[in-house]
């Protein structure tokens, strides 16, 4: 029987999204393969995705024209993945991996493939991700909601312009350590102050969650809901000031930028 999705890398995300994708039933597990190159971790994917077929190359007479594949491998290894994904006689393809264009993976396969290139974030992990793709140039409208459909097993997921993966590579793809270093700096911050570093994280771990919620859970803009924590002349609106007159907004405006910059750097 052929394989419905091949996932080739079952590092760190291509793990998760096997995990995720059997958890949200997008496929059954003896439906999904992971091909992974290191004995150790085809290892441990043997016990936490039980069912599912753990190699360490692909088969082609387990692929036909309806098998799609992920590639899930660090960029260095992304074109001899795909050479192999190619030679299977795979025609559809999702690439999460970081800086690779769609014509450069294009150029590897043998024939016309759908390449749908991808930038998902870390939560994926948690299958709370946020990933935007794009499409390359043999791509209909099917493959598109083929490969969201994939990515919506751990996440949201929005289309934009291949020209704007480098933006949201800067964006949600680095976000999640912009929000880390924000976390980290509160919980000192508090500790400072007189407060354990165990109280003092638990107050700030439990507030960032309770604020992503109200943002989700109210549908109110974050301006909305900092102005009704905001009193006038009140502790807050001193707390905020501060954050101003240290330019903090102006940081990640310029946070954002280097990150997108230094994308298209290394997608050159
Ligand atoms: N982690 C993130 O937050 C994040 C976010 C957005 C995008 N991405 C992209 O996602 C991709 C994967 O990242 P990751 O963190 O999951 O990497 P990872 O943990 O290193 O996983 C990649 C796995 O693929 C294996 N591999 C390498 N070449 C292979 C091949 N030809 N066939 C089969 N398996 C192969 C690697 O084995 P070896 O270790 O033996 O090489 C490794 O176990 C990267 O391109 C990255 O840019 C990651």
């Amino acid at each position: 029987m052929a394989f419905t999705l091949i996932i080739v890398g079952g590092g760190h995300m291509g793990g998760a999204l096997a995990e995720g994708l059997i958890k949200a039933t997008w496929c059954t597990a003896s439906e999904l393969c992971v091909v992974e190159s290191s004995l150790d971790q085809r290892g441990a994917l043997e016990v936490r995705l039980p069912g599912v077929s753990i190699l360490s190359a692909i088969d082609p007479n387990e692929v036909d024209t309806k098998t799609g594949a992920v590639l899930c491998v660090k960029p260095d290894h992304a074109e001899n993945a795909a050479r192999s994904v190619g030679a299977t006689g795979v025609t559809r393809v999702l690439s999460i991996v970081a800086g690779m264009s769609t014509a450069r993976l294009e150029a590897v396969f043998p024939g016309p493939v759908a390449v749908i290139r991808s930038m998902p974030n870390m939560p994926v992990l948690a299958g709370k991700g946020a990933s935007a793709i794009a499409g390359g140039s043999n791509v209909t409208s099917e493959d598109l909601n083929w490969a969201q459909s994939i990515l919506g097993a751990v996440g949201v997921v929005v289309r934009v312009p291949e020209r704007n993966l480098d933006v949201v590579t800067g964006l949600s793809g680095s976000m999640p350590a912009y929000l880390y270093l924000v976390i980290e700096a509160l919980i000192e911050a508090g500790v400072h102050q007189g407060l354990s570093r165990e109280v003092s994280r638990e107050l700030v771990v439990a507030t960032f969650e309770g604020s992503a919620a109200l943002l989700s859970e109210t549908g109110k803009s974050p301006e909305e809901l900092r102005a009704q924590v905001t009193s006038p002349g009140g502790t807050t609106a001193a707390g905020l000031r501060v954050l101003e007159n240290h330019a903090v907004r102006a940081a990640f405006l310029d946070a954002v930028a280097a990150a997108a910059e230094r994308s298209r750097q290394l997608g050159r």
